[in-house]
């Protein structure tokens, strides 16, 4: 695998940022590299995208994590904890406008210079499931 791009962010350390792009109003922009601007065709019609990119700033991994809101250990796929064998992160954004081969967008929850794996639409269809059970998340000690 190798990076398509890079995303462009206002966060250049971890301290105060956002942990979730759900609860992130930054704006960012994904920059694709010019040798894979035409798969950006047709991207403009979604309101929403996934981004696949590398926690390019995390050292190692754990196997057992604390989340974020959470104060007991985890199994970390049971996580969204950076910190993972294969350093990869996945965040909903907010499409604002296509400008060539940069994307505005809106709830980037990853720091500046993260390098970019992946864009998908997002699609309800797809994406959305209703009937979850969400495990310690749900019985979360910090809201
Ligand atoms: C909890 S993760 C969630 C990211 C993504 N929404 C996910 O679920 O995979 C977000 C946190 O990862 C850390 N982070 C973000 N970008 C990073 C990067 N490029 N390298 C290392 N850590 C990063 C920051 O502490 C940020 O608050």
């Amino acid at each position: 695998m190798r990076p398509i791009g890079v995303i462009h962010s206002p966060f250049t350390d971890t301290n105060q940022m956002p942990i979730q792009s759900s609860t992130s109003e930054a704006i960012g922009q994904v920059e694709v590299y010019p040798e894979f601007d035409d798969g950006l065709q047709d991207i403009d019609e979604f309101s929403h995208l996934h981004l696949l990119y590398v926690f390019h700033c995390s050292s190692g991994y754990v196997l057992h994590v604390k989340p974020f809101l959470d104060d007991h250990p985890r199994g970390v796929f049971a996580t969204r904890h950076p910190c993972r064998p294969n350093p990869i992160g996945l965040s909903v954004v907010r499409l604002i406008e296509r400008n060539g081969n940069v994307l505005e967008v809106e709830g980037v929850d990853m720091l500046d210079g993260t390098p970019l794996l992946d864009i998908k639409p997002y699609v309800p269809d797809f994406d959305i499931r209703l009937d979850v059970r969400t495990g310690w998340y749900a019985k979360r000690s910090i809201k």
